[in-house]
């Protein structure tokens, strides 16, 4: 995620030379100087120096560790932080740092890879105007963007944008493998089933109607689609296991801000 962001800043007109990364591995270190042309630190709280935003890109087991850290370097010049760690909430980095610390908390999720990424952001109240505008164009160099006005939420977008990505591949998966079983090449299974995903997802961005009227305006009464759709909703119950899955996702999204919420 934090190679996306990046590769989105730079490609959005960030200079690379505007941009510091730190990472403990040397040879990673030294491929990320080479492909983007940013300068690496030696360490954590040597890329803090004169950093005006710092985003915490790393997994929520090694978050908090890494906040206290760099704390003694961020209480000097107060740099906003950008956490992206899934299930850490903004108390928790609180209570490491100290209190009327600026900290924006972001979901975002995998497209941000190719720029199409689906990011909500919530700030506390120690994040200024300027400082909310800046975290927004960082996130947005990688796709869009949501401001939430409370945190809490942020489980339930963790279950589906976060995770998302995962179900729409599955989705993808299982389409594939059934017109292969039904006698398509793995190739045009492969190509039909991708761009009817893009297809449609670039058809709802576009359309004034809502998803479920464009799904009622493609099957026709006694037609192919509705034959399928028989299945999949009367006899799958596709909504209820969509509801279960995405429920589950939520709670282990809580889950993680217990497990690894604790320094
Ligand atoms: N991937 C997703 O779809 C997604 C979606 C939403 C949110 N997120 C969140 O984004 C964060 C990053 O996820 P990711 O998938 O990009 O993980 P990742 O590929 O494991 O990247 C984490 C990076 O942090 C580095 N790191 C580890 N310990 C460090 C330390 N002490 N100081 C500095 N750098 C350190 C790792 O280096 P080494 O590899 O050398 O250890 C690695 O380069 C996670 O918190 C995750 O919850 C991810």
């Amino acid at each position: 995620m934090g190679c996306s962001l990046i590769g989105g800043l730079i490609a959005d007109g960030h200079h690379p030379d505007a941009i510091t990364g730190s990472e403990p591995d040397s040879k990673k270190a030294a491929n990320i100087a080479g492909e983007y042309g940013i300068q690496i630190a030696s360490d954590n709280l040597q890329a803090c120096e004169d950093a005006e935003l710092i985003i915490l890109a790393i997994k929520p087991q090694n978050l908090l560790g890494v906040v206290n850290e760099i704390r003694p370097s961020i209480l000097k010049t107060k740099p906003l932080l950008v956490s992206i760690a899934a299930g850490i909430q903004v108390q928790s980095i609180q209570k490491v740092i100290g209190n009327d610390y600026p900290i924006v908390r972001v979901m975002p999720n995998t497209p941000a890879l190719i720029q199409t990424g689906a990011s909500a952001l919530y700030a506390n109240p120690d994040v200024n105007a300027d400082q909310r505008t800046l975290a927004e164009e960082v996130m947005r160099a990688v796709g869009l963007t949501i401001w939430l006005e409370d945190e809490s939420p942020i489980d339930t977008v963790t279950a589906l944008s976060g995770s998302g990505p995962a179900y729409f591949f599955l989705v993808m998966e299982c389409m594939q493998k059934a017109a292969i079983e039904l006698g398509l090449s793995h190739q045009h299974a492969r190509l039909l089933t991708l761009e009817t995903a893009f297809g449609a997802a670039k058809m709802a961005l576009e359309s004034k109607s809502d998803v479920a009227t464009l799904r009622q305006q493609v099957t026709s009464p006694g037609g192919t689609t509705e034959a399928a759709l028989d299945v999949l909703i009367d006899q799958g119950q596709l909504e209820s296991l969509f509801f279960d899955a995405m429920k589950k996702a939520k709670s282990r999204s809580e889950e993680l801000a217990r497990e690894f919420g604790k320094f």
